[in-house]
């Protein structure tokens, strides 16, 4: 059986710290995000240190049996949870850890939030990703321009959620030959 677990990046070794600016700054992650430009190391370490304690924004590193596969952020943006992912190599596409890491985001949010829904923005382009969330029960509900780049918005009630969330539960545990409690 494999063991996936989801850490904060302040709760294992600082090293990972440099690791998640090398890997969110390759050109297939990037060129998905809102802020599309090459992070500095400056940039990077100054954001980290605003973060350290804060329950309101988070990253976590996914492990799959001790071996990074990829990043989840979660933020809170005004009224809304904001999250977001990437996988730490392109090798990895195509595996399933993308809806694993969907299925951790959302568990996330509305354990931790009192919230009933999520909206977020995805770049109009990144049909994979539309795809995945409205497996998950997200509906398109508007679209959006930022910094010249279009974007869907997408809403998740937490009424739906609660309904599927074994279901997917189940695959994932399927998937992964794991008995996950995330
Ligand atoms: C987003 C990202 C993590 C997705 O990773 P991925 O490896 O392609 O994801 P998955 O392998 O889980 O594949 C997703 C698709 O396979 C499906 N899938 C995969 N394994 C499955 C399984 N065993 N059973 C059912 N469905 C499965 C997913 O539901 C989804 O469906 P689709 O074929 O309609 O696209 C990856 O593309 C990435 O890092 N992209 C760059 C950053 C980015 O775009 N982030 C999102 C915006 S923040």
């Amino acid at each position: 059986m494999n063991k996936v677990e989801f850490k904060d990046v302040f709760d294992i070794d600082e090293s990972y710290i440099l690791r998640v600016l090398a890997w969110r700054n390759q050109e297939f992650v990037r060129s998905k995000m809102v802020s599309k430009d090459i992070i500095s190391e400056k940039d990077h370490l100054n954001y980290m240190g605003k973060l350290v304690g804060r329950d309101d924004n988070k990253i976590f590193v996914g492990f799959i049996n001790g071996e990074a596969f990829g990043i989840v952020t979660c933020k809170v943006e005004d009224t809304n949870i904001d999250y977001g992912y990437y996988l730490v190599k392109e090798e990895l596409l195509g595996m399933g850890f993308g809806m694993l890491m969907e299925y951790f985001s959302i568990k996330y949010v509305f354990d931790n939030f009192f919230v009933d829904k999520i909206k977020i923005k995805v770049l109009d382009d990144n049909k994979k990703v539309i795809s995945l969330h409205k497996k998950f029960g997200f509906k398109v509900s508007g679209n959006i321009t930022f910094d010249e780049r279009s974007f869907v918005t997408m809403t998740l009630e937490k009424d739906i959620w609660e309904e599927k969330k074994e279901r997917h539960k189940k695959i994932i545990n399927k998937v992964f030959n794991v008995n996950t409690s995330l």
